[in-house]
């Protein structure tokens, strides 16, 4: 695998961040989901309230956008963001548990993705700002494991082991899509300010 070393240039980086905002946008619908589904009210607060870290990720993520020269596009993933939400709809007539083991599944690929790209060389800003975010999808994910171990369906339980095992393949075909996207969208925004 190749391992970048030095800071990626205007369109590379506006072209992350793009990646990452999409994955945001990918999010709140999801979570809009699972908020309405859930029938405890504790959970429902909790989840309130992480949407509310999304809600701050998409603000932040648009002014840093913004800052150097780009648009912050308002829109998911094509076709992941709409996988995902199905993924989270798909929970929502199973119960409390269900919603949850659909949720850890999004937030699966958010704290990987994030994790990765906060690993990657970037200009103190830019990496104050996606070392923040990954610590908060981290959160996220730690709190639906500790969530769904409480209800009974932990790492160790055949339900949470199958789950972790689509949360990978759901995560990774996600990723393997999106990665495609950027580099698609960092070649136009090579060409365009080129011209
Ligand atoms: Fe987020
Ligand atoms: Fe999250």
């Amino acid at each position: 695998m190749l391992v970048e070393r030095t800071a990626p240039d205007a369109a590379a980086l506006q072209a992350e961040l793009t990646d990452l905002l999409q994955l945001e946008h990918d999010a709140l619908p999801a979570y809009s989901v699972a908020i309405m589904a859930l029938h405890d009210a504790r959970l429902r607060e909790e989840l309130r309230a992480h949407r509310a870290d999304h809600e701050r990720h998409v603000e932040d993520l648009s002014a840093l956008i913004r800052a150097r020269g780009g648009i912050p596009l308002r829109l998911p993933h094509m076709p992941t963001g709409l996988f995902k939400l199905a993924v989270q709809a798909a929970g929502a007539p199973g119960g409390d548990r269900a919603v949850l083991l659909a949720f850890v599944s999004n937030e699966w690929q958010s704290q990987e993705k994030y994790a990765r790209h906060a690993a990657r060389p970037h200009d103190p800003e830019v990496a104050a700002l996606l070392r923040r975010h990954a610590d908060d999808e981290a959160r996220h994910y730690a709190w639906a494991l500790d969530a769904l171990e409480a209800m009974g369906c932990g790492t160790g339980t055949p339900v949470g082991r199958m789950t972790k095992a689509f949360a990978r393949f759901h995560g990774s075909t996600a990723d393997a899509v999106e990665a495609a996207g950027r580099v698609a969208l960092e070649t136009v925004v090579r060409t365009l300010r080129a011209a």
